[in-house]
């Protein structure tokens, strides 16, 4: 949106700031994607059970969600749960979703008061029926929003959402030599908005862990030691200014294209 919008929000005379005035507004990733990892690790480190990383995870998604929308990103999608985490123990899914569940009582007037589109992405049929419940009221009663598409990645998988596109693909009946990239781009989750131009991924870690696989072929990928519960603003806005001082070149050869600018 604009500077002014984002210092309205952020504590003055902190790193934030520093930062938000360090960010050029006119070249802003369309589209960031973060893998909010480190959650388990984190309570670890407090002798807390894994949950209460989750718990605390919350906060740092509240946090990053306003900072997005004020600072006029038009995609923000979040890695919240895996088609892979149904392997993790009972209890810790359950957990998980009562989160979610609580999130979005919570806070859908965060996302109406700034214009936020909710959208789940993933296979969100083999959510439990109250979640589901909650996912679509709160899809439906942000769906005339103008501002920020709020992805949120549930029982997601990359390589099922490739399949998902290719059987809608067959039962469209759309001939193969009528399939190219853009028509296959517009079959996935993410049909009709931009790639991811920055992918985040807290934690250390240097894995893609099957997001977005189709996505983020061109994406910069900015890998912060930050533990998850601990990511607030100033890191998301860290990871902006660091993407702006690469030179994307989408396979070709200099001149470089500025990150921004396509
Ligand atoms: C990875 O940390 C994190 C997750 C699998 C879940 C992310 C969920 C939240 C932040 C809370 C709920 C979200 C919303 C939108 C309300 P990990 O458990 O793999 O951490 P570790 O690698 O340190 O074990």
């Amino acid at each position: 949106m604009s500077l002014d919008h984002l210092l309205e929000w952020i504590p003055k005379g902190g790193p934030e700031e520093a930062l938000a005035r360090q960010v050029e507004f006119d070249r802003l990733p369309r589209h960031v994607a973060i893998i909010m990892d480190g959650n388990g690790r984190w309570a670890g480190e407090r002798h807390l059970p894994r949950v209460e990383g989750h718990r605390a995870g919350v906060d740092a998604v509240r946090d990053v969600i306003e900072t997005s929308a004020r600072l006029g990103l038009e995609v923000l999608t979040l890695y919240a749960f895996s088609v892979e985490n149904w392997k993790r123990p009972a209890a810790e899914v359950n957990t998980l979703m009562g989160l979610l569940k609580r999130y979005l009582g919570l806070e859908l007037e965060t996302l109406l008061r700034n214009n936020i589109r909710f959208n789940v992405i993933g296979r969100a049929d083999a959510l439990a029926p109250d979640i589901r419940t909650e996912l679509l009221d709160a899809e439906r009663k942000t769906s005339k929003n103008t501002g920020m598409i709020f992805n949120i990645a549930l029982n997601y998988g990359g390589r099922t959402e490739i399949v998902d596109a290719a059987r809608r693909a067959i039962e469209a009946g759309i001939k193969p030599q009528d399939l190219d990239e853009d028509r296959f781009s517009n079959l996935l989750y993410t049909a009709r908005q931009p790639d991811p131009d920055l992918l985040i991924r807290t934690s250390g870690e240097m894995r893609v862990s099957n997001f977005l696989l189709w996505q983020i072929a061109y994406a910069e990928i900015w890998v912060t030691d930050t533990l998850w519960p601990d990511f607030r603003c100033r890191h998301l806005l860290e990871g902006v200014v660091a993407y702006q001082k690469r030179d994307r070149r989408f396979g070709g050869i200099t001149p470089a294209v500025p990150a921004g600018v396509r």
